[in-house]
């Protein structure tokens, strides 16, 4: 039998995604260029699957059923650029190209046009949820040509997570890169919440705590409105021990990594103009933690309060699970502005229902918590904000106060706070009717007859002349 999909790429991802689809009954011809590589999938993992091999791009898709399906599961970039050259030419009109790589959506955007002109579909898709998500069902986000949807549209849900109500973790995002679009959100999302996390463990160790009593708090932590992948497997970590029963996490240097998603995430929020605040500080966090060697010589010279423990620690991670679930909502709402934006500016129609649901299993954020964002944006999907649904206005109105007490216990005992007092300063202005702004105006004209709008007239722009001198011409005349 011809193949329905061909599988290029057999690293970790690509390997699990073959059997995966392998299990749902689909025949998946794989490929990788170093030959032995899929000799060796043949004869190990996918010995007694369907699974069929190639040796080379040629043979690939001669293997496959009309119209052809190839999935690209390698490093994202240049080397995709040149295996989608050496594909085009083996192609007919009507074929699909999917990249499950984490590619820069402004790529995509170019590669669905370019393919397109030549009348190959392309996909850029959005593959999350680690080796297990592969494997066994990740959330996959696919974006570009729509006329490629209904080829591959059956063999990506049947791939994809289930949500609690069997709905596919999957659905088509929209055109150009907004598939990419929504898993570089998603991976952004992702630094918010391990750096929420990271933060309340380090208030966490200040009240004292020990590895068996943060792992159980974690666990406790799991059942509630927490309820997610991290917090689960944060627990997990907290109570891993090494085989000298020591446990690991503080063996583990702190200097984070990052290949460029979250990056890209708070990049994209200030071209559009967004404040995805939340983020960007989960982003500058991993930049700090990597000058470690300044941090250490920093530390005995740089004075600050030492931190005491709070009174009662039953109160204490009380309001601390109550701050993480605040910061977590204003994180998220941060999040789908920066959907929505993007979607308008792409005309991209972007289904945030449909987001929600995808996330909602499968993928490294999947919680309780997106099923609730679902529920918002199907109750109304032309909603706002995520804030003024009233299920978290009522929820930001109940754990807003809690949020302020840890940011301030934070500030008061010299714990950075980065994540969590972004989401508060970013709450208090958004709620703010009337800021300080006209100063910020008033300023630029004052300097530089940068113009300003008075609330009585708002769209037409006017100059004063501050000082009595300097003359009354606005600079946007020659826009200095
Ligand atoms: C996923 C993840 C994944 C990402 C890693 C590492 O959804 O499965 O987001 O795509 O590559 O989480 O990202 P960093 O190296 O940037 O932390």
């Amino acid at each position: 039998t011809k193949g329905d999909i061909g599988l290029i790429g057999l690293a970790v991802m690509g390997q699990n995604l073959i059997l995966n689809m392998n299990d749902k009954g689909y025949t998946v011809v794989a490929y990788n260029r170093t030959q032995a590589k899929v000799d060796k999938f043949l004869a190990g993992e996918a010995s007694g699957t369907k699974v069929q091999g190639a040796s080379s791009l040629e043979e690939l898709v001669g293997k496959l059923k009309s119209p052809r399906v190839v999935m690209i599961m390698i490093k994202s970039g240049s080397p995709v650029d040149g295996v989608i050259d050496e594909l085009k030419p083996l192609l007919s009109p009507g074929d699909v190209i999917i990249d499950g790589g984490n590619e820069d959506y402004r790529i995509t955007n170019r590669r669905v046009k370019e393919l397109g002109e030549a009348g190959i579909l392309h996909l850029g898709c959005g593959v999350s949820g680690g080796e297990e998500g592969a494997r066994f069902g990740p959330s996959l986000m696919p974006g570009g040509a729509p006329e490629a949807w209904p080829i591959v549209k059956d063999l990506l849900q049947a791939t994809a997570a289930k949500t609690p109500d069997g709905e596919p973790c999957c659905d088509f995002m929209g055109s150009g890169g907004a598939g990419h679009f929504v898993k570089m959100t998603h991976n952004g999302i992702e630094y918010g919440d391990m750096q929420l996390i990271c933060e309340a463990y380090s208030l966490m160790l200040a009240q004292g705590m020990d590895h068996d009593e943060l792992a159980a708090t974690f666990t406790e932590w799991n059942s509630s409105e927490l309820d997610s992948y991290l917090i689960e497997i944060t627990a997990e970590i907290m109570a891993f021990r090494t085989d000298d029963g020591e446990p690991l996490l503080p063996l583990i240097l702190d200097k984070a990594g990052q290949k460029g998603t979250g990056r890209l995430t708070a990049i994209s929020a200030l071209d559009f103009g967004i404040p995805v605040t939340l983020i960007a500080e989960a982003v500058f966090a991993r930049c700090l933690s990597a000058l470690k060697d300044q941090r250490v010589r920093a530390a005995p010279q740089l004075s600050g309060p030492a931190a005491s423990s709070a009174d009662d620690r039953t109160a204490f991670l009380d309001k601390l699970r109550s701050a993480l679930y605040a910061a977590k909502i204003l994180s998220y709402a941060q999040g789908f502005m920066l959907l929505a934006e993007a979607s308008a500016k792409f005309e991209w129609e972007l289904n945030m229902a449909s987001i929600a649901l995808t996330w909602r299993e499968g993928c490294i954020i999947r919680s309780a918590f997106l099923g609730n964002i679902a529920d918002a944006y199907h109750k109304d999907p032309s909603l706002e904000n995520l804030l003024f649904d009233d299920f978290f206005n009522a929820a930001i109105t109940k754990h807003e106060s809690a949020l302020r007490e840890v940011v301030a216990y934070g500030v008061l005992n010299g714990i950075a706070l980065p994540a969590f007092s972004a989401a508060l300063s970013f709450y208090d202005g958004f709620r703010t009717a009337d800021g300080s702004a006209c100063l910020i105006q008033a300023l630029r004209d004052r300097f530089g007859a940068h113009q300003y709008e008075l609330k009585s007239n708002p769209g037409t722009f006017i100059h004063t002349n501050w000082t009595g001198h300097g003359g009354d011409v606005a600079s946007s005349t020659y826009n200095a």
